[in-house]
């Protein structure tokens, strides 16, 4: 059990499109797993990618129960997702407000798919399928962009929104 550094934007690695994991259940990607889940716990996170700890892997982490940071939130289940592919079930979107572990102390209204479907692999290889809305899909889309190189400074529409907490 180890807390990582995660690394803020301006690291040119959060910029970098993250690799497909080839093989499940092994100690390495236990291992990295488990890191991710303390380094988010530490710092009080709703999800974590694994290039945010400097690792170029489509792994990312998500769960809020009671977080302090989005007191509004409804109640997101732990999930380990592994290779994920996300679809739009809809056109529409809708704005909320969003935070970035790599981007401390700052938050934007940002646009994301009110209604998507998501597939990947859990840590031992199993699949998941789920669709999702509100603020389950608006962090699973966070997360993902992660794995592209994406961050959520990069999907603002309306700058005015941008600032400190
Ligand atoms: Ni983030």
């Amino acid at each position: 059990m180890a807390i990582k550094t995660v690394l803020k934007m301006g690291d040119a690695s959060l910029l970098q499109v993250a690799e497909r994991v080839e093989e499940f259940d092994t100690p390495e990607l236990h291992s990295l797993i488990q890191d991710m889940h303390d380094t988010m716990a530490a710092e009080n996170g709703a999800g974590l990618a694994a290039p945010q700890i400097g690792i170029g892997l489509q792994v990312v982490i998500f769960g809020v129960e009671m977080n302090a940071r989005y007191p509004d939130a409804e109640d997101v289940p732990y999930t380990v997702l592994i290779n994920p592919v996300i679809k739009a079930l809809t056109e529409e979107t809708e704005e909320d407000w969003e935070g970035c572990l790599s981007v401390p102390g700052m938050r934007a209204m940002v646009p994301r798919f009110s209604k998507i479907h998501y597939q990947g692999y859990d840590q031992y290889g199993d699949p998941i399928n789920r669709n999702v809305v509100g603020f389950h899909a608006r962090v699973v889309q966070h997360e993902c962009d992660h794995l592209q190189g994406i961050l959520y400074p990069m999907r603002i529409t309306n700058f005015r929104t941008f600032g400190f907490i």
